[in-house]
């Protein structure tokens, strides 16, 4: 079922008071919509966040992904939200919570500190109106969402832990994404967090904290984040991989026969086997 209204904020903030994390899980396609609904499935009590978001849009079509996305959610026997992931564009925004999102990320990082504030105080204001659930975005991240490129994070613009609780204070957000050395994407180098950052805007900010960019990130670093308030973990590129090598390797049977069902089956069963494996982790199961 889809997790509208107070429900989705509760998952949200269950899973931080155990020190745990909901996972946000963007997809692109049916089967990356299906192999995770059926990972929520299969682990049921544990809600997931469907993340159909603005980049996934320029390939499938907002309507489309948008509707594939509720419609799965709302079929669905598990507790299951459907999330914007980095939106800047506020029509976009209002037509996803007028769509029935459960909860939408702006994105205002790129913006001078006050353009963000302004912009993520708007979109709070909007979601309001639909009983959903915004997240904003202080730092920068490296790295890209949609390929792996094997950048660093030193290259990205780090939270600063009293801005941080400005920001909350001043938008009404009711969680924050931050950039503690986090990068989108794989990289060549295991990421190593800036563990005591992370603490620093823990210490000052009231509500559950985002992390992006999870995919490769060490496990021992994953646990010590959610020990320090992060509730929400993105992860992208590790299920992207999971779906390419599946139908990578299916793919030479697959093609004599054109069984193009049979490749696409084993693209969203490998999504579903690595969305379960971070439920799973994020859960502390
Ligand atoms: P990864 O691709 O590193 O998992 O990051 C996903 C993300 O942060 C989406 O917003």
């Amino acid at each position: 079922m889809l997790q509208t209204g107070p429900a989705g904020l509760k998952a949200l903030t269950k899973a931080y008071d155990n020190g745990h994390a909901l996972p946000g899980f963007v997809v692109y396609n049916l089967e990356t919509v299906q192999g995770i609904v059926a990972a929520a499935e299969a682990n049921p009590g544990r809600p997931v966040l469907i993340q159909a978001g603005s980049s996934p849009f320029k390939h499938a079509g907002r309507e489309a992904l948008m509707r594939l996305a509720l419609d799965a959610a709302a079929a669905s026997t598990a507790s299951v939200g459907v999330h914007l992931d980095h939106s800047r564009d506020l029509d976009e925004i209002t037509a996803c919570l007028e769509a029935g999102y459960t909860s939408v990320m702006v994105d205002g990082s790129h913006l001078p500190f006050a353009e963000n504030v302004a912009l993520t105080r708007e979109t709070v204001r909007r979601a309001r109106d639909h009983g959903a659930w915004v997240e904003g975005e202080l730092g920068a991240l490296a790295g890209d969402e949609d390929v792996s490129v094997n950048a660093s994070a030193s290259t990205a613009a780090m939270t600063d832990p009293a801005q941080a609780a400005e920001f909350v204070a001043e938008t009404g957000v009711d969680a924050l994404a931050v950039a503690v050395g986090n990068v989108h994407g794989f990289t060549a180098e295991p990421v190593r967090l800036d563990l005591e950052r992370l603490s620093g805007i823990r210490a000052e900010v009231p509500v559950p904290l985002v992390l992006h960019g999870a995919s490769g990130l060490p496990a021992e670093q994953l646990r010590a984040a959610l020990a320090r308030g992060v509730a929400k973990v993105n992860v992208n590129a590790e299920l992207r991989r999971a779906y390419l090598q599946a139908v990578g390797t299916a793919l030479p049977a697959a093609l004599p026969g054109s069984d193009a069902v049979a490749l696409w089956s084993a693209g969203r069963d490998a999504v579903a086997e690595a969305a379960s494996r971070v439920i799973n982790q994020l859960t502390g199961a």
